[in-house]
C-alpha cells in the first residue's frame, strides 16, 4: 500500500471509533471513507445498531457490501454524526470538497449532522484554500454561461469529463472545476457563486467541521477547533 493510502486508511479507521450504538451516521464519499465504512461494517457485525445515510451511489454500494443498514431523509430528520473526507482543509477547518463529484449530497448530509468529523491524509492540510480546483455543481442547461461568469471572477473553469464525455453527478448535473489559486475569502466566493442562476452548489464547506482526523506516517492526529 502506498504511503498516502496508508494515511487515508489510518484516518478513516480512526474516525469510525466515534460511531456509537443507536446513531444515525452520515457516510461521506471518497477513498478515505472506504476505510471508515469498512470499519463501521465490522462494528455492525460485532453488534452495534446504527443507520447510515450515504452521500453517493458508491458509498451506498460499499455500505451494503459491509452490512451497514441504510436509511434516508424520508425516515429520519436528523443525523447524529457525519464522517467525510476532504480535498483541502484550512486552518479554520473550512474545506474544499467534491473531488469525487458528490458535493451536493455530502453538503446536505454534513449540514444536517449534529457533529461533522473530517478524515484525511496529511497532504490535505493547507494554509489557504484554492490550490485544488474548486468543484462547482451546475445544471447542464446553459452551463456555458455560468462558465463565462465564473471566469470573470478570476478562474479558468474546466468542465469535468470522464471517458471523453461530460462527467454527470449522481444528481444528473455537471461539474465545473475552478482553479482560483488562492481563495482569500471563502464565504464571499461561495456566496458569489451561489447567486448565479444555474449553480446548484459549491464545494466550499464553510464553518461546518467540528473535528479533523489527520493520517500521518506515524499515526493519527486529532485536531479540534
Ligand atoms: C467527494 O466528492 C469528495 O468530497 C471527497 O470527500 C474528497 O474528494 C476526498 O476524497 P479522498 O478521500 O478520496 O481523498
Amino acid at each position: 500500500m502506498e504511503d498516502k493510502d496508508f494515511k487515508k486508511k489510518l484516518a478513516g479507521e480512526k474516525a469510525a471509533e466515534f460511531v456509537k450504538d443507536g446513531m444515525v451516521v452520515g457516510l461521506g464519499s471518497g477513498s478515505t471513507m472506504y476505510w471508515t465504512i469498512k470499519k463501521i461494517g465490522e462494528q455492525v457485525s460485532e453488534g452495534i445498531a446504527i443507520q447510515g445515510i450515504p452521500s453517493s451511489v458508491q458509498t451506498a454500494n460499499w455500505a451494503k457490501e459491509f452490512g451497514i443498514p441504510l436509511t434516508d431523509f424520508s425516515k429520519v430528520k436528523q443525523v447524529d454524526l457525519a464522517i467525510d473526507g476532504a480535498d483541502e482543509i484550512d486552518q479554520n477547518f473550512d474545506l474544499i470538497k467534491g473531488g469525487g463529484g458528490s458535493l451536493v449530497r455530502e453538503k446536505i448530509i454534513d449540514s444536517a449532522a449534529g457533529q461533522l468529523i473530517i478524515a484525511a491524509d496529511d497532504s490535505k492540510l493547507v494554509k489557504a484554500l484554492g490550490a485544488f480546483p474548486l468543484p462547482v455543481e451546475v445544471v447542464p442547461f446553459g452551463y456555458e454561461i455560468i462558465k463565462e461568469k465564473i471566469a470573470r471572477l478570476g478562474s479558468e473553469p474546466v468542465l469535468r469529463s470522464q471517458n471523453g464525455k461530460a462527467f454527470v453527478t449522481d444528481n444528473g448535473n455537471y461539474i465545473l472545476d475552478c482553479l482560483f489559486s488562492e481563495i482569500t475569502d471563502p464565504k464571499k466566493l461561495h456566496n458569489l457563486l451561489k447567486s448565479m442562476v444555474g449553480v446548484v452548489e459549491t464545494g466550499l464547506f464553510i464553518n461546518m467541521t467540528d473535528m479533523v482526523i489527520i493520517g500521518k506516517s506515524t499515526g493519527t492526529e486529532i485536531l479540534h477547533k
